[in-house]
């Protein structure tokens, strides 16, 4: 018999390893995966380059209009081994990481109307089972129904000192401090928005990887899985 394949709700805190597990997972169990993150990232890249974000706030009125232009694909770079990001077909991948993007992405994550056509479109993936989607909102408000649902964290200070690490290792010129801030202040946002805030689903699971290596956290993960789909 083929085995069953779940939706795997994946959320928690900016920078805590959410997509380097979720990938794995991924790729262990052979699912898709999606990164929500990143099709917020794609919203505020194209509201910094058509200027619609003057002073650091996002212009509505103006955003708006522009969803129903805004198609996000995701593809498995396998030479890499990592998921890319496409927006109308584009490689945005790099630049959606970059601090610019992250500076300005909650307040455009806050719009009701933006997460209105970002859940739409995460829907849309889930129609077939075998999938990890990891972000804020997944487990409560996208798939309140997945098989599995985590929230992982870690404290800002690891968190921030994990991302100074990636961007450093990318080349980047970055600050710790300013890496910290915007950790923290995207917490606060994330999590004291109005619309779909960072909470942790009642029936998730609590993943504290402060002081876990990946390897531990993957193995504690996959057990989980294997709890479900085989009925355990
Ligand atoms: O996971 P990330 O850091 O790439 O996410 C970027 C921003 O998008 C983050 O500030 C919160 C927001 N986000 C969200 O509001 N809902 C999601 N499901 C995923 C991300």
């Amino acid at each position: 018999m083929a085995e069953k394949k779940i939706i795997i709700a994946i959320d928690g805190h900016s920078s805590c390893g959410k997509s380097t597990m979720s990938k794995s997972l991924a790729q262990m169990l052979g699912y898709i995966y999606i990164d929500s993150g990143a099709m917020y990232r794609v919203v505020t890249l194209v509201a910094l380059r058509k200027g619609l974000m003057p002073n650091g706030e996002p212009d509505v009125a103006k955003i708006i209009p522009e969803l129903k232009n805004i198609k996000i694909t995701f593809q498995w770079d396998e030479t890499q081994g990592k998921n890319t990001t496409f927006f109308n077909g584009e490689n945005v991948e790099e630049e959606i990481r970059q601090l610019k993007v992250s500076q300005n992405v909650s307040p455009i994550s806050t719009i009701a109307e933006v997460r209105h056509e970002m859940v739409k479109q995460q829907r849309e993936n889930g129609l077939t089972k075998g999938i990890v989607m990891d972000g804020r909102d997944i487990g409560t408000v996208v798939f309140p129904d997945a098989e599995l649902k985590i929230f992982m964290t870690a404290s800002p200070k690891i968190r921030a000192q994990r991302r100074f690490d990636e961007l450093k290792e990318k080349g980047q010129n970055v600050d710790f401090d300013e890496i910290l801030q915007n950790v923290e202040g995207r917490d606060k946002i994330d999590s004291n928005r109005a619309v779909s805030p960072l909470k942790r689903a009642d029936d998730a699971l609590i993943l504290d990887n402060s002081n876990l290596t990946r390897e531990e956290q993957l193995k504690w993960t996959v057990e989980k899985v294997k709890e479900i789909t085989s009925g355990r």
